[in-house]
């Protein structure tokens, strides 16, 4: 196993938030997150702008010894001391473990840095990586959304794991 660290928005290269913005396009990502739309690199620093002005969206890229495999974020409600996450890998980097490293990592800024009460995320039912992850860091399933989302011409059924502070 590699080291990973997950460095904040702020310290990003120009380099960094392109190889977000190239995972982010990815076929594989996209067929596991809500939007599709793929993002021009004149969206990528717009978005970059908002993100990094945002005292909301908390962003990370996921980053190992050599290269940047993936991105996540916690999305704060600072009066309700919860957060939705959100966890992309690079394809060639999933099965690894490195998505158990990088969620606790993410888990352990909420609660123990932000002072957060509750953690939770979307996956779509069809998702079984991610829900393996979610249940195995000790995620509850609270909700499960039927056809919640028209994707890929289909109404998909969306779940909400959560994890409170211990
Ligand atoms: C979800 C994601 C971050 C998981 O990362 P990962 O590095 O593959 O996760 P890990 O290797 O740490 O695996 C965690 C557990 O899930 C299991 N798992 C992984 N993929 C699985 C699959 N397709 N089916 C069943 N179990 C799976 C692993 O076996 C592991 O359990 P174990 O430690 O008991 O063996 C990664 O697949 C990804 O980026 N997916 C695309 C984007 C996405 O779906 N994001 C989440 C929704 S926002």
């Amino acid at each position: 196993m590699r080291g990973l660290e997950l460095r904040s928005a702020y310290t990003w290269s120009k380099g960094d938030l392109e190889w977000v913005r190239q995972i982010k396009n990815t076929d594989f990502v996209q067929k596991f997150s809500e939007g599709n739309n793929l993002r021009s690199e004149e969206q990528q620093q717009e978005w970059y702008k908002r993100i990094t002005e945002s005292n909301n969206e908390k962003w990370f890229i996921i980053y190992d010894s050599s290269s940047v495999i993936g991105a996540c974020c916690l999305d704060v409600n600072w009066v309700f001391r919860n957060a939705e996450f959100t966890i992309y890998l690079r394809e060639n980097e999933v099965g690894k473990g490195f998505g158990s490293l990088a969620l606790k990592e993410l888990l352990s800024y909420g609660f123990n840095q932000v002072n957060l009460h509750k953690i939770w995320g979307k996956v779509f039912d069809y998702n079984k990586g991610a829900i393996a992850l979610y249940e195995k860091l000790g995620f509850v399933k609270e909700a499960d959304l039927k056809d919640h989302v028209f994707k890929d011409g289909k109404y998909r059924s969306v779940y909400i794991y959560s994890k409170f502070k211990e």
